[in-house]
């Protein structure tokens, strides 16, 4: 580790705080160290490993499809490619499918769609999304812009003009900041790096309204919610909605670096040939992965087992006397002032424990989605030692 630590620090750029583990190899929800110590996953790379690691499907997969082919460019049809997107819409209420590789790219490409939609209907002056303080929606100047977080944005102004912030779940605020630019309300479910803070069902109503009497696009970044981590393929299915657009990444792949956009036929449109693209997007080893992400995850019974199994570690947590937040398995808890998130993520790791940390002081629960509800009360029990 301390080799691990020099090189690091000589060869990377030094953006990221590690812990000083290093995992070599992973199965269902346990990874083990360089050093062969095992650990409970319960935050699945940040909500990446919805299948757990090493899933024999997964594997199977990607590993025959290297053999034939990773990648061809866009410039040609990418069957695997068409096949996801089928899935993604026919278990949607979404019509057409774009691929990138992460959530930064989709909601960069959202931010684009949103434009060129106003634009091509002669409204070019509705360029203005407006985004909730507590979001998270990327890394990228765009989506760093759509993150109104003040903290990421310290050093990196000039930011990009057109994007409006608005405080999350304040029905009079979200009213007052609409103008006549206004051109897309963008936003999570349920916001997750910014503390697991769900949105509140009457706001949302007041969105919907709004958006329909003032011709806006409801933008849903389901980035981290997608792909059956609240318990349904979608978080939007959990309430009476149909988003304008989606963005996905994380979860889709199951590990490969993946993103997509869903939207509406009438939307889909304005992005003709040219007007926009991505090298990698939607190549053959994302694609494979993702359909087999999406055949697994989509079933019924997977599904209502998430459901149940986050129930059972919300219900584990408010044993612990704690006030859970969330829905399936993206739970979050607020802890006490005397008890730092950050500690307690440190030390549950020191025990074989992987949580994260999310705005707050909140500690964030992730499991791979394949979670038993076994695992769950082990990694509730260590937390609960730690606490
Ligand atoms: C809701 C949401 N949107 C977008 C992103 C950015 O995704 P990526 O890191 O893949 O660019 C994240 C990442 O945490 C996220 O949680």
């Amino acid at each position: 580790m301390k080799e691990f630590k020099q090189l690091s620090e000589k060869y990377l750029i030094g953006n990221y705080a590690r812990f000083d583990v290093a995992f070599e190899r992973g199965e269902g929800v346990y990874l083990y160290d360089t050093e062969g110590k095992k650990y409970l996953d319960m935050l699945s790379g940040i909500a990446v490993n919805s299948l757990g690691h090493s899933h024999p499907k997964l594997v199977n997969a990607i590993t025959e499809q290297v053999k034939k082919l990773i990648h061809t460019s866009n410039l040609f049809h990418i069957p695997p490619q068409i096949e996801v997107a089928k899935m993604l819409v026919e278990n949607s209420c979404l019509d057409k499918a774009f691929f990138c590789n992460s959530g930064a790219e989709a909601n960069e490409t959202a931010i684009k769609l949103v434009r060129k939609y106003f634009y091509d209907r002669g409204e070019a002056h509705k360029y203005e999304i407006i985004t909730f303080t507590g979001g998270f929606h990327g890394r990228t100047i765009g989506s760093l812009t759509a993150t109104a977080q003040p903290k990421y944005h310290e050093g990196f102004k000039p930011l990009l003009q057109g994007i409006k912030y608005a405080p999350f779940n304040d029905i009079k605020a979200l009213k007052e900041a609409i103008t006549p630019n206004t051109g897309a309300i963008m936003f999570e479910f349920i916001q997750g790096e910014g503390g697991v803070n769900p949105i509140d069902p009457q706001f949302l109503q007041t969105i919907q309204e709004i958006a329909k009497e003032k011709n806006l696009l409801i933008v849903a970044d389901e980035v981290q919610t997608g792909i059956g981590r609240t318990g349904k393929l979608f978080a939007y299915q959990h309430y009476n909605i149909c988003p304008d657009i989606i963005t996905l990444a994380k979860g889709l792949g199951g590990g490969v670096p993946v993103g997509a956009v869903l939207t509406k036929e009438e939307i889909a449109k304005s992005f003709t040939p040219g007007t926009h693209g991505s090298t990698f997007g939607g190549n053959y080893l994302s694609m494979v992965a993702s359909k087999v992400v999406l055949q697994e995850v989509s079933k019924s019974e997977f599904l209502s087992n998430v459901e149940e199994n986050g129930r059972f570690l919300f219900n584990k947590l408010k044993e612990l006397g704690l006030s859970p937040r969330g829905k399936g398995l993206m739970v979050g808890v607020s802890l006490p002032e005397d008890k730092k998130a950050q500690e307690v993520v440190k030390k549950a790791l020191e025990k074989g424990l992987i949580i994260g940390t999310a705005g707050g002081n909140t500690v964030r629960f992730l499991p791979p989605l394949i979670i038993t509800k076994e695992e769950i009360e082990k990694g509730v029990s260590i937390f609960k030692e730690i606490l």
